[in-house]
């Protein structure tokens, strides 16, 4: 197993996990994060869970013959899917996850309406069933699923009509008294003003990047596996899409990303 100098490894269907990776990033500002971004495979949340186990396994296993000391699943898709069995096959390493959050939108606003945007997959899967189980009886779990959305956030190009109308088509029906919206795909907090516009003003966005950030920290500090404070960490990207923009839009999104 890699030591406290090994970098992290974290991956998503494509740039939606640039969201968490921000968050990673500002938590664990000496760790080296090599993020990878499976564009050419996007979506995941339209194929079926053994297809999304097998491409989530092929990078983790690459991550780990690179040397990675610890994997970030940057897809609430992947979770659902293939977390399970990848910690079981690789037990020696930190795997962590991300999942839709609701628990503290459900913390926050008692007895309020909770809309779950999500992938087809993630909203079909146990793990979801389990997380809206655990909450229905404090709030109104409100599953909003959202195909195409994440397929369409990794073209760019986020401020373009046909993206606010597809929003319209997807939130709309669900938006009257919403208070409000979870970000349960990685993808949409890049679309979360477009998103407010449909909703209105006044409903609070919650999303898993901060949770999933401390949740590293903590599995690192107690694998001894924290880099040295006095270093200064680095991020690298790679993209299985391989087009002279890719990776350019990949930096883009990580310096617009909110902190
Ligand atoms: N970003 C992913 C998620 O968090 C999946 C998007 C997709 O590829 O469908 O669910």
């Amino acid at each position: 197993m890699a030591g406290s100098d090994g970098f992290v490894g974290v991956f998503d269907s494509g740039v939606g996990g640039i969201s968490v990776l921000r968050a990673l990033v500002d938590e664990l500002p000496h760790e080296d994060f090599r993020f990878f971004g499976d564009s050419a495979n996007a979506p995941y949340g339209e194929k079926t869970e053994g297809q999304v186990l097998d491409l989530s396994r092929e990078i983790v296993e690459r991550f780990l013959s690179e040397g990675a000391k610890a994997i970030v699943i940057a897809c609430n898709t992947a979770t659902s899917a293939a977390a399970a069995t990848l910690r079981s096959e690789h037990r020696d390493v930190p795997i962590v996850g991300i999942e839709p959050a609701l628990k503290p939108a459900a913390l926050a606003l008692p007895h309020g309406r909770v809309l779950v945007m999500a992938t087809e997959v993630t909203l079909r899967l146990d793990k979801y069933h389990e997380l809206a189980r655990t909450w229905e009886g404090e709030c109104e779990v409100v599953p909003v699923p959202c195909p195409g959305l994440a397929a369409r956030i990794e073209r760019g190009d986020l401020d373009a009509p046909d993206l606010a109308l597809m929003l319209q088509k997807l939130v709309g029906p669900y938006a009257a008294g919403a208070d409000a919206v979870v970000l349960g795909c990685t993808h949409y907090p890049f679309v979360r003003r477009q998103i407010a516009r449909v909703v209105g003003p006044g409903v609070r966005f919650f999303d898993g990047g901060e949770g999933t950030a401390r949740q590293l920290r903590a599995r690192l500090a107690d694998e001894g596996l924290l880099a040295e404070r006095s270093r200064r960490g680095s991020v690298t990207f790679a993209s299985s899409l391989d087009t002279p923009g890719e990776l350019e839009l990949y930096r883009r999104f990580f310096e617009c990303a909110e902190a």
